[in-house]
């Protein structure tokens, strides 16, 4: 379906009332955008946290006036027409758009992730099927990129794991693939679980994931834990995945920008001896033996 896309910038409005001033405008979308490409890293489930700079495009029927939506909307926000851009979106198959930027990627020797609908014909490759959806892992950021570089060089056949902060299920799902014995999932976000679960069984290795609701319920002795989340929660957490590894387990870490990793180490060096194991963009991949 083609479209009308009024757009301007959220500057000092409040983003609830200028949301309800496009709906009342007829808008059929709104989305905020982020204008000056500032990451908006982790917000927690149901925080809605803006960029700095935030642009609002707001979708209109194709067949409507652009002059006069506009001066509509600058009168209901408040702000003087000239801010307010139009442009005519032609139409896409827009449930096919992502296929254009996602393609197989492979990561270390053997391992493969790319989408289910492209082939994958090397020798001896190890493939992981994935889909962009809503939880957060495809292997295009590096801090994913890190971790499953990881595991394909050590992971040793056999071993039982934890994906701590399992996203969409993508390094469990790796780590089975590349021959671990069962992976155990865990994640805050509810939406995580649901995603994780859906990918592990598309690959047809659900029964070697098992996926927990709650983090007290995870096992413990494991041989590797890895979590990619961000430096503060893997600090608050070094006391739980100490008790989770076993003596000579190994944990693996990422999420962690270069001046963050004397911090990340301090916070480990009482059960762990942390060192670094890769760097993609800023950001570094550390891991360590269990003492
Ligand atoms: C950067 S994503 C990583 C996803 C996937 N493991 C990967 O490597 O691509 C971080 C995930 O950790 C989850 N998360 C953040 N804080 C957490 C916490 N304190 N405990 C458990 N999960 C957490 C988020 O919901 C998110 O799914």
């Amino acid at each position: 379906m083609p479209f009308l896309e009024l757009s301007f910038d959220l500057k000092r409005l409040a983003p609830e009332a200028a949301e309800a001033a496009c709906f009342a405008c007829g808008a059929s979308a709104v989305t905020f955008a982020d204008a000056r490409d500032d990451p908006v890293l982790e917000p927690l489930p149901g925080e809605f946290r803006l960029w700095p700079a935030t642009r609002v495009q707001v979708l209109f029927a194709a067949d409507s006036q652009p002059e006069r939506l506009a001066r509509a909307l600058s009168g209901a926000l408040g702000i003087g027409v000239e801010l307010i851009r139009a442009r005519q979106i032609a139409d896409r198959i827009w449930e096919r758009e992502w296929l254009k930027d996602f393609h197989a990627m492979r990561f270390g020797r053997r391992l493969w992730v790319g989408p289910h609908h492209e082939r994958i014909e090397h020798a001896g490759a190890v493939v992981v099927r994935m889909d962009p959806g809503l939880a957060f892992g495809t292997g295009t950021h590096p801090t994913t990129a890190l971790c499953l570089e990881w595991l394909e060089r050590n992971l040793v056949s056999g071993a039982r794991l934890i994906d701590y902060g399992c996203g969409s299920g993508i390094l469990a799902v790796a780590a089975v693939k590349l021959g671990a014995q069962l992976a155990h999932c865990f994640d805050i976000d509810p939406q995580a679980l649901i995603a994780t679960r859906d990918n592990a069984d598309a690959n047809g290795i659900g029964a070697n994931v098992r996926i927990w609701d709650s983090a007290d319920g995870l096992p413990h002795g494991v041989d590797v834990l890895l979590a990619n989340i961000l430096c503060e929660p893997l600090c608050a957490l070094a006391p739980r995945f100490a008790s989770l590894v076993r003596p000579g387990g190994e944990l693996v870490l990422s999420g962690i920008m270069q001046y963050q990793v004397s911090d990340v180490t301090r916070a480990y060096r009482a059960c762990f001896d942390m060192h670094p194991f890769g760097h993609q963009e800023g950001w570094v991949g550390l891991c360590g033996r269990s003492r």
